[in-house]
């Protein structure tokens, strides 16, 4: 499984030959200016949360690639006003797709549209794969079901917000790593707004100092599973 950062909460992910995006914003992101967003390839784009900086690129990369979007059983309706097809979840529900298995999770934060309208509860996603398992938290606070994830499957990486303010920092995903019993960390939600600025060097340590790695990809870079 070959994930790739596109700044932001923003990512590629490549598994049992499928694209999927995740909350792709990207074209508003200054800091991601090297990705072109029309040439991005999609099967799938899961969404974490109707909030801006996860759906911005949604329709236009639905609409070059024909993703199917996978998300809460609001946002996948409100897409499907749209004319963009898709599969709605919800939490604690997993569908086995030809990539692999999503499970729709928990997560403490908040979801509505840029326009108002609603956007169901916020979410997260634990994908079970033959290449490996991952769990994206989406913009979440440190949370106590995130203890329920290991007890159902075993995760090789943990992409965790690491931003503050919005959602956890780093203090509280270090404790998440540990709730999920992974030491392999993908830090995202940091650095893109003034709120949400961080010390790398500082972060990186801070990880190591408790047997963990955290990653800290370059946007457009990857890594593998
Ligand atoms: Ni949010
Ligand atoms: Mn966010």
């Amino acid at each position: 499984m070959k994930i790739t950062f596109l700044g932001h909460a923003s990512l590629q992910v490549e598994v049992a030959g499928k694209y999927l995006i995740v909350d792709p914003f990207i074209t508003a992101n200054e800091l991601a200016k090297k990705i072109d967003v029309n040439s991005l390839k999609a099967d799938y784009i899961l969404i974490t949360h109707a909030h801006q900086d996860h759906i911005l690129d949604v329709e236009v990369i639905a609409k070059n690639t024909d993703a199917k979007i996978v998300s809460n059983y609001e946002i996948v309706t409100y897409y499907g006003a749209k004319e963009i097809e898709g599969h709605p979840l919800n939490h604690g529900g997993s569908w086995q797709f030809d990539f692999g298995k999503l499970t729709y999770v928990n997560a403490v934060h908040t979801s509505s549209f840029p326009d108002g309208s609603y956007g169901g509860n916020p979410g997260g996603f634990v994908l079970e794969t033959s290449e490996g398992n991952i769990y994206i938290t989406g913009d979440t606070a440190l949370t106590m079901d995130m203890k329920l994830i290991p007890m159902q499957c075993k995760i090789d990486l943990a992409i965790l917000p690491i931003g503050d303010n919005f959602t956890m920092g780093i203090d509280s995903a270090i404790i998440a790593s540990n709730f999920v019993e992974c030491n392999r960390i993908l830090g995202i939600h940091y650095d893109t707004f003034g709120y949400i600025k961080i010390d790398h060097q500082e972060a990186k340590e801070k990880f190591e100092d408790k047997g963990k790695v955290l990653s800290l990809l370059e946007i457009g870079a990857s890594l593998t599973v």
